[in-house]
């Protein structure tokens, strides 16, 4: 068997495990990590831009959100880690990609209860690249949604690694011919995307997505969005709405690090507005990309 040793390795196939740097053929975790026989973990997304990092602090002050709700220690300082960060996308040569970190509780014999002052926390991190004509072709065209009732857990506030419910309800919704997959709770609102945040825009020009509550993730791109929104007086209304609402939105859209107001065209099959892309949507992306506003002299 071809071993790749680190320096010579393709480009995007070094991870980063515990202080160093592998081929992904050589990276590996215990046997015993909380993460893989618990599900003990939580994670980020970075959306890595002409090498860097977008959104980098709301992204590690969640991740250190994540990690004091759940009693696990930060694996290192955050100046430190923004410098593996940065080693990650410079080794992967990568510099157009996404970049996935993980924190888990750490290694340590199977038992629910971790040990007092727990084992040592494990840091994982992978950059892969983005497809790009597949991002193009979903702002150009606009993706189709499949409403799935949402049976996750009482945290989804907190990014853990246990994702069963949200790629259940993605499976379902792509073989429902959808792209993503929106969550319904008991009451008939929806809560979110499997993984993106979800948005309407109603008959008066009003952006809506959902408030922040453990009911959903609170989304990065949903907060600078909002931030960009607001600062360029968009009307925007964060509180819940129902299945009908969205149904009869004027327009429709996602965001999350992989993608920000991503058209949303067809929800169940039910046409969202025209059918395409609102202009709306189309406006608050090209905020959201030229943010922070550049300031004035
Ligand atoms: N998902 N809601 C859920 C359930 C998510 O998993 C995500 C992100 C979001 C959007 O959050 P942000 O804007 O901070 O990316 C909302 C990532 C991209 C993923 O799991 O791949």
């Amino acid at each position: 068997m071809k071993k790749w040793s680190a320096a010579l390795a393709p480009a995007g196939r070094i991870a980063y495990v515990n202080g160093r740097y592998l081929p992904h053929g050589q990276a590996g975790v215990h046997i015993e990590d909380r993460a893989l026989q618990l599900g003990d973990g939580i994670y980020e997304v970075f959306n890595i831009l002409n090498g860097r990092p977008t959104d980098e602090e709301p992204h590690l002050d969640r991740l250190e959100r994540s990690l004091r709700e759940l009693g696990m220690p930060m694996p290192m300082g955050r100046a430190a880690l923004k410098l593996v960060i940065r080693e990650m996308i410079a080794r992967n040569r990568m510099a157009n990609s996404f970049l996935y970190l993980q924190v888990t509780r750490g290694a340590v014999k199977r038992d629910h209860v971790p040990p007092p002052g727990g084992p040592r926390p494990t840091l994982i991190m992978t950059v892969r690249g983005q497809d790009a004509a597949g991002l193009a072709g979903r702002l150009e065209k606009g993706v189709a949604v499949s409403l799935q009732p949402d049976i996750r857990w009482g945290r989804c506030d907190i990014k853990t690694t246990n994702l069963l419910p949200n790629l259940l309800a993605k499976q379902a919704a792509k073989k429902a011919g959808a792209f993503e997959a929106w969550l319904v709770d008991d009451d008939g609102y929806v809560t979110e995307g499997s993984s993106t945040t979800a948005w309407i825009v109603d008959d008066a020009g009003t952006l809506i997505t959902r408030d922040l509550t453990n009911a959903i993730l609170p989304g990065v791109t949903r907060q600078i969005m909002l931030q960009a929104a607001q600062e360029a007086q968009m009307k925007v209304a964060e509180r819940k709405f129902t299945v009908a609402e969205a149904r009869s939105a004027r327009e429709a859209f996602l965001s999350s690090a992989t993608g920000a107001a991503v058209p949303v065209v067809s929800i169940d099959g039910h046409k969202i507005g025209d059918g395409v892309p609102g202009p709306l949507t189309q406006r608050l992306r090209a905020l959201y990309a030229a943010w922070p506003p550049a300031k004035k002299p």
